[in-house]
């Protein structure tokens, strides 16, 4: 009898333990920033681990970061620690007390340093940096070239002197982050100014950015372990394939004037409810191939003549890094061109049987951004950033071209 009411006991204080573990979980989970309704990425390991793991290696999940050393992807070794404006003036990459700085030199002497506070860019092709003055965040003069592989002029700052006074509105954050708080829009000298709390934000993009707020999910998960099937979040399948594109293209289609913060944006919802109509409709041949990845697809006959049946998942695992494997991603074109089949590619007897290794390089060509150009040292020219096309099509230039460089490894 004593037994068993002993054991009672210890259940009574286990289940009140497990309790107690859960309610300050919840406590901890209405921590995140973007209030009640979120629980934040390191939740979602402890039932989803397979997809946080490979997801944790991709683009977006590293699109901004705090500014470690581990983090920026440019040398500080004295050879290569700077970018110089002329033989007089330079910026220099230092290190100093675990910080890293940007530093102007002009015949030696540092005339002003500012540090490295956030890197935006996961290292495909670019890394730009941030500081913070205050409640602004600040553009550092010198950004890192991946194609270059060094040190050269920020986008939108002059050549041939050192500033450091370009501005950072919330847009850039919108894009590449989770969640920053502002804390004030004011003007200021006919400019839009975004004051920011510089110790609230969330960064890279995390999984509710994509999935939408997701502490009830949790909840409900966590009350229900054996339950098999997701509650309260929404399911990819469920929508429409307008909405799926459109979850992808609240960034991917360029700039447009929000209504409201696209921090908000949640999947199932149209960029109609976020931004405003853009004035101008471009051609397809005019568009930026930098940003403009909608526009483009839905200009492309793959996209048009798919009955509603494309949408960038057809080719784009949004929980891995699978960039430069074009073997991977040529597989997703041969879902629907099925070798032999009656739409497949007319140059398939010219190239033989490496023709599915890579149909990318011929009908997705990289192309140069008209509007990021980077400019190195010493250039007169800014070297183009390429940027894949996702006008799907046939580029007879580019055709020859690769079938040249395929020659050697085909029939
Ligand atoms: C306590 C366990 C648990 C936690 C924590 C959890 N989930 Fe889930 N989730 C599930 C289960 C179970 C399913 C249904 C089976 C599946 O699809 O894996 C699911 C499914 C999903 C789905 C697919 C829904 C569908 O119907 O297609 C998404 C999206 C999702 N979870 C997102 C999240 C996000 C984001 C987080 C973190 C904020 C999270 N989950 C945390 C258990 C959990
Ligand atoms: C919150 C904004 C945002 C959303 C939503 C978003 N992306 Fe992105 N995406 C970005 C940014 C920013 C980058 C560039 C990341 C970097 O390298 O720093 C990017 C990069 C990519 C890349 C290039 C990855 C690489 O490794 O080269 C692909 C592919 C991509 N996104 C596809 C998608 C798809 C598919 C969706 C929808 C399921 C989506 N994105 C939704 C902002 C977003
Ligand atoms: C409308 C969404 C959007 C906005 C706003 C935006 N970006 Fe981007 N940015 C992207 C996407 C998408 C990519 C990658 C795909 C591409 O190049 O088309 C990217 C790429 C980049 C890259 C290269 C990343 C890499 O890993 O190679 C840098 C650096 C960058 N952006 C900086 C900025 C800065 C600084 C701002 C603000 C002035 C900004 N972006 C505003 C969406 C955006
Ligand atoms: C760039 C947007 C994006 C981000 C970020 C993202 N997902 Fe997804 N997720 C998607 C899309 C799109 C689908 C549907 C894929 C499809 O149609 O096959 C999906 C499907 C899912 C599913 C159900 C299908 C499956 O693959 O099991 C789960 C669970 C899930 N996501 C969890 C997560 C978790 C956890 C994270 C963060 C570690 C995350 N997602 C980050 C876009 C995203
Ligand atoms: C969802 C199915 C689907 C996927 C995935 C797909 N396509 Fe298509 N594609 C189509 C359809 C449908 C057409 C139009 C065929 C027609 O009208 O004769 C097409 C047309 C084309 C054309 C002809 C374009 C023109 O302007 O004449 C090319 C080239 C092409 N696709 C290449 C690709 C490549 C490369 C990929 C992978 C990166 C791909 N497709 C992925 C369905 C798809
Ligand atoms: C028909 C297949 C297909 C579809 C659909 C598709 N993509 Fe892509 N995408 C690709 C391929 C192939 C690449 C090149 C990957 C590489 O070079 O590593 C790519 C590259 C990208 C990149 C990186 C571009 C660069 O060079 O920096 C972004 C960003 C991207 N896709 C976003 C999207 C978005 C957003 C959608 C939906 C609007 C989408 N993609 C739909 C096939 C596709
Ligand atoms: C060496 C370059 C090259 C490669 C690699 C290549 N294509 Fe093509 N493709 C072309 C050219 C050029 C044409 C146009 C041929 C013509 O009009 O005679 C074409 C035509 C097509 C068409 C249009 C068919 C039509 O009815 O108009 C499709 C679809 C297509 N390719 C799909 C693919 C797919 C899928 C792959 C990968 C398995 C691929 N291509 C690989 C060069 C290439």
């Amino acid at each position: 009898m004593i037994k068993r009411r002993s054991f009672i006991v210890i259940l009574v204080l286990v289940v009140a333990g497990f309790l107690f573990n859960q309610c300050t979980q919840t406590v901890q989970r209405s921590n995140d920033a973007r209030g009640e309704g979120y629980a934040g990425a390191a939740t979602c390991v402890k039932c989803h681990a397979d997809i946080a793991v490979s997801y944790a290696a991709t683009a977006h999940a590293n699109s901004t970061a705090p500014a470690t050393r581990a983090r920026i992807a440019g040398s500080f070794h004295k050879d290569s620690n700077h970018y110089e404006y002329n033989p007089h003036m330079k910026v220099v990459m230092k290190e100093q007390d675990g910080r890293f700085y940007q530093a102007a030199v002009q015949d030696g002497v540092e005339r002003a340093a500012f540090p490295f506070d956030i890197v935006i860019g996961s290292g495909r092709k670019a890394q730009t940096f941030l500081y913070w003055y205050g409640a602004n965040a600040f553009q550092l003069p010198v950004t890192y070239s991946v194609a270059a592989k060094a040190w050269v002029n920020s986008p939108n700052y002059p050549a041939d002197k050192i500033r450091f006074d370009r501005m950072i509105p919330i847009g850039c954050f919108e894009c590449h982050s989770s969640y920053i708080e502002r804390t004030a829009i004011r003007a200021q000298k006919g400019y839009r100014v975004d004051d920011f709390n510089p110790n609230n934000i969330i960064y890279g993009i995390d999984c509710e950015r994509c999935h939408g707020p997701a502490a009830a999910h949790v909840a409900y998960q966590e009350e229900h372990p054996s339950e098999k099937i997701a509650k309260y979040i929404t399911s990819y399948k469920s929508l429409s394939n307008l909405q799926r594109l459109e979850n992808c293209a609240a960034c991917h289609s360029g700039i447009h004037e929000p209504l409201r913060t696209p921090f908000g944006f949640k999947p199932g919802e149209l960029l109609k409810d976020y931004f405003q109509p853009d004035a101008v409709q471009q051609a397809a041949s005019e568009l930026d191939v930098h940003g403009n990845q909608y526009q483009l697809l839905q200009a492309s006959k793959c996209f048009k003549n798919s009955a509603q049946q494309m949408s960038c998942s057809s080719c784009h695992n949004p929980h891995k890094q699978e960039r430069d494997n074009l073997q991977v991603l040529s597989t997703r074109c041969m879902s629907c061109h099925v070798p032999g089949g009656k739409q497949f590619c007319l140059f398939a007897d010219k190239v033989g049987s490496v023709i599915t290794t890579n149909c990318i390089d011929c009908h997705m060509p990289a192309r140069a951004s008209q509007v990021i150009t980077l400019k190195g040292e010493g250039q007169n020219r800014a070297t183009p950033n390429l940027v894949r096309s996702h006008l799907i099509s046939v580029y007879p230039d580019v055709a020859k071209k690769e079938l040249g460089r395929l020659g050697n490894r085909g029939k």
